[in-house]
């Protein structure tokens, strides 16, 4: 590890984390005492074959599910033991999620679907569609604002999946399985909009898979085994950057229009995400509007989003401090 980060307080650190899962007579050791730091700003790959308990570790992170034994603990707040409605606003303000099958929902559009979780921010509809549509843009899919899922392809949704985790800017997006339903192509072409997102954004990556390959990407990757952490690899002298996956067979072939800021509607991502971010979320998330308060529902959408925000247990309400 690098001399600095020593410095750094971790944004994740788990201590001893144990889940036994009972199945009538039987004890199934998911995780058996994992201990590991994740300093912000880290691309990490947690890398393991099937059962090795890797989604298990992402979920406890994401604190989805509770750990036998053992603490995780995320920008310095235990979240093993919050209450579900303190963790719903903590996973809205810190967190961003890719799951290998998309999870979109299927009666929105890509731009609804994307602007899912300003609307769980408080933001305002025609800054979070305006948001939306920018971070579609970068990800190459001006022309798939308006599609629904079934309209798209596997690529074409998880790149819309990616645009929904990284749209709120949150410091840790965690992925699961990204690109396990993709082909090569278009699994290179998804890891590195997410390597590319994550580096400019200062955002801790943390991705699961069970490809030697994709771990490439890793700053570091964690080796799990039966539910351990077999080794722990630094990957920094040997990574690969976004552009120079090592086989050119296999170069992503850019499968729509390449990411762009081409018209007005596309301005420049950075300095708008910026003003529009400072406008919006303000530090303690005390000032954000109430979601959906400004103004009724207009249509299908509109209603589904907001019945969404009514099931859903966050207010925008928090007190949590800022950590970094
Ligand atoms: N709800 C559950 N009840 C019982 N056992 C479970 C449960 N969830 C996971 N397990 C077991 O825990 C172990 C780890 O599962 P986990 O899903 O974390 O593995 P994984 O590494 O993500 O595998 P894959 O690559 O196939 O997704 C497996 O042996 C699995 O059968
Ligand atoms: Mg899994």
């Amino acid at each position: 590890m690098a001399e600095t980060e020593k410095k750094k307080r971790p944004a994740i650190q788990i201590k001893g984390l144990t889940k036994i899962f009972t199945l009538g007579k039987e004890k199934v050791y998911a995780l058996n005492g994992i201990d590991l730091e994740i300093y912000p700003s880290e691309i990490i790959c947690l890398l393991g074959t099937s059962g090795s308990g890797k989604s298990t570790l992402l979920n406890m992170m994401a604190g989805l599910e509770k750990p036998t034994k053992g603490s995780i603990t995320i920008f310095g707040e235990r979240v093993d033991n919050m209450s579900e409605r303190r963790l719903a606003m903590f996973r809205q303000k810190y967190m961003g999620f890719v799951f290998q099958s998309y999870n979109l929902l299927p009666n929105l559009t890509a731009v609804d679907n994307v602007s899912l979780p300003l609307a769980f921010a408080g933001v305002r509809r025609s800054v979070r569609t305006k948001k939306a549509k920018q971070m579609l843009k970068l990800c190459g899919l001006s022309k798939r604002m308006h599609h629904k899922p079934t309209q798209m392809s596997g690529g074409q949704q998880q790149r819309v999946g990616i645009a929904r985790a990284f749209v709120g800017t949150p410091k840790i997006v965690f992925a699961d399985e990204p690109t396990g339903n993709l082909d090569t192509k278009t699994t290179i072409e998804i890891m590195e909009m997410m390597v590319r997102m994550s580096r400019e954004n200062k955002q801790t990556l943390v991705i699961v898979t069970h490809d030697i390959e994709i771990a490439g990407y890793a700053d570091r990757i964690y080796h799990i085994i039966d539910g351990r952490i077999n080794s722990v690899e630094d990957n920094r002298d040997k990574q690969i950057l976004p552009g120079q996956y090592p086989n050119p067979v296999d170069a992503p072939v850019a499968e729509e229009e390449p990411p762009e800021a081409d018209s007005e509607e596309s301005a420049p991502a950075a300095e708008e995400t910026e003003s529009a971010e400072t406008e919006i979320l303000s530090p303690d998330g005390g000032e954000t509007a109430a979601p959906e308060s400004e103004s009724p529902p207009e249509d299908d959408a509109d209603r589904e989003i907001s019945d969404i925000l009514r099931n859903s247990q966050i207010t925008n309400e928090t007190d949590t401090e800022e950590y970094i």
